[in-house]
């Protein structure tokens, strides 16, 4: 793992014979992991057509693979290596066609990794880090000329965001937004602080300049991204600080925007302010992510979560004071080094209190270089795997009751795009839950009063009102 103290530029010669220096014209880009990547890699993609670069859902005729992964657990970093793997043959393929293919790991294991990326794979051309998209075109000119291998995991934080380009010229209806970057918290479970460094909130004033263009281009709907997006400080228009409830409500006053959403949050930057909007910003939609990880105080404690549980139990009490209706999601790890029973039923009763509409659940992963890593008493596998499905059975039963009580109403869906079938639409109601009804491929954009006829666990069926 590398930390903010020792990342640098570095060429190294890798032990391969190099491409030959053509300009590549199709590019192919795949994504892992959270939705800032999913930001991230757009941003990318409109860097590359500026230059002159298209893109193909076909690896075989990319010049230009880029892998944009994530590392917050091992699974999704090994997968990383098993997609590497096969773009090399390809690449070898291509190699004997007369083709030259600039292979490119983007994202937070080209950051946590560095070089130890091309030890592992010498066919990769590229490494580069989320602070450096910017700099992509520049990057992969030279690794045409220096015929080696490049690592570029710098951080420059704001920089990035100023460089990348500005144009915008189709949004999709729901579109995301990187307000945030990086995190202070150090859960000693978590990669972000060391692969995403440091909490740094970009100015007000770039975040609504770029809503305004997401507008323009056919978003009517902006979920603004962090690691930890409620500790959002970004400098205002008389570089004083506004918070994410300062943000929210100057967003709402953008024309055409009609949701903002948010995630993701950590309980203890839950402040009155953002509680409060959730009362009165009638763009603020009625979904919470707010991950509580854990119900035993001892695990919380251990994570260095920095609430207890009874403290995570009131705040939710003052959201819903706020706004009765809203629907909460959380992030759990189950198995964190020295979990007893007591500690994961500890968990379960604090799910069975809060009842939420949707959350995620994971075995906890040892991840290099964190301090949980370092800790005795790893949990067995197999008692990890017992209690995620029993966890996972309580929370799928809490999500389909939401979604059961959700038959009958008639709610605003703004609906994203079109279905499998032909003259069906999906989209999504206030509460984040994906919507399914047949109709017009023109309504794609627009919000429309669903009445809900079904659901199932992950989704609703509904019929335009
Ligand atoms: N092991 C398992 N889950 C993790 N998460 C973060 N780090 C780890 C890890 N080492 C989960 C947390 C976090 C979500 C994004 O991923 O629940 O909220
Ligand atoms: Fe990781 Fe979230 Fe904790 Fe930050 S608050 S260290 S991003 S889990």
């Amino acid at each position: 793992m590398k930390f903010l103290s020792d990342v640098k530029t570095t060429v190294i010669d890798p032990p391969k014979s190099p491409p030959e220096a053509a300009p590549a014209k199709a590019f192919y880009l795949k994504t892992f992991g959270c939705q800032m990547n999913v930001y991230d890699s757009e941003r990318m993609m409109e860097a590359l057509a500026a230059q002159g670069y298209g893109e193909t859902d076909n690896v075989e005729a990319a010049d230009l693979v880029i892998l944009n992964t994530c590392n917050i657990r091992e699974k999704a970093a090994e997968k990383v290596y098993s997609d590497l793997g096969r773009i090399r043959d390809i690449k070898t393929a291509r190699q004997k066609a007369g083709k030259d293919t600039v292979i490119t790991v983007a994202g937070c294991v080209a950051q946590a990794e560095g070089a130890e990326i091309v030890r592992r794979q010498p066919a990769v051309d590229l490494v580069v880090g989320p602070q450096s998209y910017h700099r992509l075109g520049d990057l992969i000119a030279r690794t045409g000329e220096t015929k080696k291998s490049i690592i570029e995991t710098e951080f420059s934080e704001n920089e990035k965001f100023e460089a990348l380009p500005k144009v915008r010229k189709r949004a999709a209806p729901s579109a995301f937004l990187t307000v945030q970057e990086g995190c202070d918290k150090f859960c000693t479970f978590c990669v972000v602080p060391y692969t995403r460094g440091q909490e740094f909130s970009r100015p007000v004033a770039q975040v609504v300049a770029e809503a305004q263009r997401l507008v323009e281009a056919g978003a009517r709907e902006v979920t603004l991204l962090g690691q930890n997006v409620n500790a959002y400080h970004g400098a205002g228009a008389s570089e004083e600080t506004v918070s994410l409830a300062g943000l929210v409500r100057d967003l709402a006053k953008i024309d055409g925007l009609a949701r903002i959403r948010y995630m993701t949050s950590h309980p203890r930057d839950m402040d009155d302010d953002l509680i409060a909007a959730h009362a009165d910003v009638a763009a603020l939609m009625p979904y919470l992510h707010l991950p509580v990880q854990s119900g035993s105080d001892v695990m919380l404690a251990a994570m260095n979560r920095k609430h207890t549980a009874d403290e995570y139990i009131k705040l939710i009490a003052r959201v819903r004071a706020a706004r009765p209706d809203i629907a909460l999601s959380s992030d759990f790890i189950v198995g964190f080094p020295g979990e007893t029973e007591a500690d994961f039923e500890a968990t379960m009763a604090l799910v069975r209190e809060v009842v939420f509409a949707q959350s995620f659940s994971f075995k906890y992963s040892s991840r290099p270089g964190t301090p949980a890593a370092a800790l005795d008493l790893q949990v067995p596998e197999d008692v990890k795997t017992d209690r995620l499905l029993r966890l996972q059975a309580l929370l799928e039963d809490q999500q389909v009751a939401f979604n059961a009580a959700s038959v009958g109403q008639k709610l605003d869906v703004l609906f994203e795009r079109t279905g499998r079938e032909p003259g069906t639409l999906v989209g999504r109601t206030p509460y984040l839950q994906l919507i399914h009804a047949d109709g017009d491929a023109g309504l794609v954009g627009q919000f429309v009063p669903v009445t809900v006829t079904a659901y199932r666990q992950m989704s609703l069926t509904g019929r335009i009102a």
